[in-house]
């Protein structure tokens, strides 16, 4: 049996070919594979503007950036999320403002969220990440954003393809900017790389600049010389190369057969899993497209034999990976030396942790693989 991750990419033949067809190229980088892939994110995800960059990381922090966010702007997040997001909050020297989740699609708890923005006016913005694939409650949260006035950010890394009423644009719509990510973990990939959408000029033309140092290129008959520029802002290089680009775009002709296997495998999980009180299934929302970034399944290890280390040790023996998703931003250490977090703070956070499992979700996981994983589920909690 070979390996199984939590997660894996699948590139083919017109991947490969793409790529190649761009390596011979003499610009390999800052070429016109960019500007496609962005054009293709654009039409595909409904969004006025693009940049992509050359991470999901750069993308939240170049929009944080584009934001002006600053010391003394407070920024909601949450404890169950990759810490890129709080990273880019603290990049800018803006803080973190944790909520606790809710236990129906783990992403905020908007009540909590509404008792902050109600007493807090420091608060400029939210960050909300649609986990696991599962998009937030972006209804509520837009009313939110009218009401509280601030400002959204969509960390969409998990949920490229999801999609709202039938519509993938969902994420442009109810936000001021979308973050992606094309890690090999997620539905589509580039290697490394991720993309900001917006319908916000500022946010595009800030992030587009700061990309590339912040440098501002003239056009080719300025007064000065062909090749003329100016910088006045503190950028980074946070490009994303052109054959990097050509593979995003090849991938992305195929991201519905990708999400709609992911789809076919969890469903297969749900069938499973739903038979037992031991085990909490991922929610399905009426009218929400779920693309099945993870898989992740709450199992009560109080009311079993089993912990998740002995768990994991038995899964590793068959050559299978399971994971978790996360281990809480306000448990790191780093996070807790620079937010002082009260006791008790993120109970659902907290009970959410301890019996999270991400099982292996992927496009080219065959039924046969599925069932095994099942299976070995079977044996070692003795279910029938
Ligand atoms: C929710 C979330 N946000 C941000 C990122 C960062 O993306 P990248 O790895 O492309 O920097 C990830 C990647 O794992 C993620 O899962």
């Amino acid at each position: 049996m070979k390996l199984i991750n939590y997660g894996k990419q699948y590139i083919d033949n017109s991947d490969r070919k793409n790529v190649l067809k761009v390596l011979e190229k003499s610009k390999i980088t800052q070429g016109e594979e960019v500007l496609k892939f962005e054009k293709n994110l654009k039409k595909y995800f409904k969004s006025k503007y693009c940049v992509a960059v050359s991470s999901g990381s750069a993308a939240l922090h170049l929009v944080a950036k584009a934001f002006n966010w600053k010391k003394n702007d407070k920024i909601i997040c949450s404890p169950i999320t990759f810490i890129s997001a709080i990273n880019a909050i603290i990049h800018v020297g803006a803080k973190p403002l944790f909520v606790d989740i809710n236990l129906y699609d783990y992403s905020l708890d908007l009540d909590l969220v509404e008792q902050k923005l109600k007493k807090d006016k420091k608060i400029k913005a939210m960050i909300v990440t649609d986990y696991a694939g599962q998009p937030s409650d972006w209804l509520r949260i837009n009313k939110l954003k009218k009401k509280y006035n601030i400002q959204l950010v969509n960390d969409n890394c998990h949920a490229i393809g999801s999609k709202i009423n039938n519509d993938q644009g969902y994420a442009v719509k109810f936000s001021d900017a979308v973050c992606l990510s094309f890690h090999p973990v997620k539905a589509i990939t580039t290697g490394e790389g991720g993309a900001i959408l917006t319908n916000n000029m500022q946010i595009y033309q800030n992030s587009s600049v700061n990309r590339s140092h912040g440098i501002i290129r003239y056009p080719k008959n300025n007064k000065k010389f062909n090749g003329y520029y100016e910088v006045k802002e503190l950028g980074y290089n946070y490009r994303i190369t052109d054959f990097q680009c050509a593979l995003g775009s090849s991938q992305l002709k195929k991201i519905s057969k990708f999400i709609n296997r992911r789809n076919i495998i969890a469903k297969k999980y749900d069938e499973f899993f739903s038979k037992y009180k031991i085990f909490k299934i991922p929610p399905r929302k009426e009218n929400y497209f779920n693309s099945y970034h993870l898989y992740p399944l709450l199992i009560d290890f109080k009311k079993t034999k089993l912990d998740r280390r002995k768990l994991f040790k038995s899964f590793l023996k068959l050559k299978i990976i399971l994971q978790v998703h996360y281990v809480p931003v306000n448990t790191q250490p780093l996070y807790k030396e620079i937010v002082k977090f009260k006791k008790n703070e993120f109970k659902s956070t907290i009970y959410f942790y301890k019996k999270e499992v991400s099982l292996p979700i992927y496009y080219e996981l065959t039924n046969k693989e599925v069932q095994f994983i099942i299976n070995q589920f079977k044996k070692v909690f003795k279910l029938k």
